[in-house]
């Protein structure tokens, strides 16, 4: 086959007016993320399946009614997509601060005197967006569930967890461990180890791969174990997590 035949096939696409790229079956959001533009987004990750569950990526898609997630919805040839629209924009934004709202306190500290992470990428969008904690929507906030210190090397505050599926699909798919998943439903839905144990006692084998796909914190490295500081800058042999494995 000739180099014209072997190259990726592309469509032109218009995104708030100007006109982007995309290889054949890309989404909009990796399209406008190859070229610079950056469309907020809480589910999704490179590399990891699209979920398509926390709406924080939503665009306007010229003649369709409703909003799109950008992170699964495939460009196509001639499409005109607003990701800056007030429309767009006020249904990212409304996203990002519901979830902000419902997080912790930022001073936070894991129950055995672990400083946690202030909310990760959730808390990078907000500052983007210009958006602040709605004191009408903390208030509705409930009791928060216990944190999890029990496994050596990392820990769990459900309190922050967004339930982006992020760290199900690592464990699962990426890393074909299947430790993670989800329990009851609704607004009772959570995250669960194995049948509902605590992280130390699951068949979790440490590889850190929830961690650094947790946006929020709520899955966190332990930076100390007893009285122990670890810095996981120098024992772990993982590029990506700092766990530890
Ligand atoms: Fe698209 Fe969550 S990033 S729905």
């Amino acid at each position: 086959a000739s180099s014209a035949e072997l190259a990726p096939q592309s469509v032109d696409f218009t995104l708030d007016g100007r006109t982007l790229q995309a290889f054949e079956g890309e989404t909009i959001l990796k399209a406008a993320r190859r070229h610079g533009v950056d469309i907020p987004h809480l589910c999704y990750q490179d590399g990891y399946r699209p979920d398509g569950n926390c709406r924080a990526c939503v665009v306007e898609i010229q003649g369709e009614r409703t909003l799109a997630p950008s992170c699964c919805r495939t460009a196509t040839a001639g499409m005109q997509v607003q990701a800056r629209s007030e429309r767009a924009l006020r249904s990212q934004k409304l996203v990002v601060e519901m979830l902000l709202s419902d997080m912790p306190d930022e001073g936070y500290r894991w129950i055995d005197g672990d400083a946690a992470q202030p909310h990760g990428e959730l808390s990078a969008w907000a500052a983007r967006l210009g958006i602040a904690v709605r004191p009408e929507l903390r208030a509705l906030r409930r009791e928060p569930p216990a944190a999890d210190a029990s496994h050596p090397a990392m820990a769990v505050n459900l309190d922050a967890c967004i339930q982006c599926n992020r760290c199900v699909r690592a464990c699962r798919e990426e890393q074909v461990n299947g430790v993670i998943g989800y329990a009851l439903r609704g607004e009772h839905s959570q995250i669960v180890f194995d049948l509902g144990d605590a992280l130390g006692e699951s068949s979790c084998v440490a590889c850190g791969e929830c961690v650094q796909a947790c946006p929020t914190g709520a899955l966190s490295p332990k930076t100390r174990i007893g009285s122990q500081v670890v810095d996981r800058q120098v024992d772990s042999v993982c590029p990506f997590c700092g766990v530890g494995c």
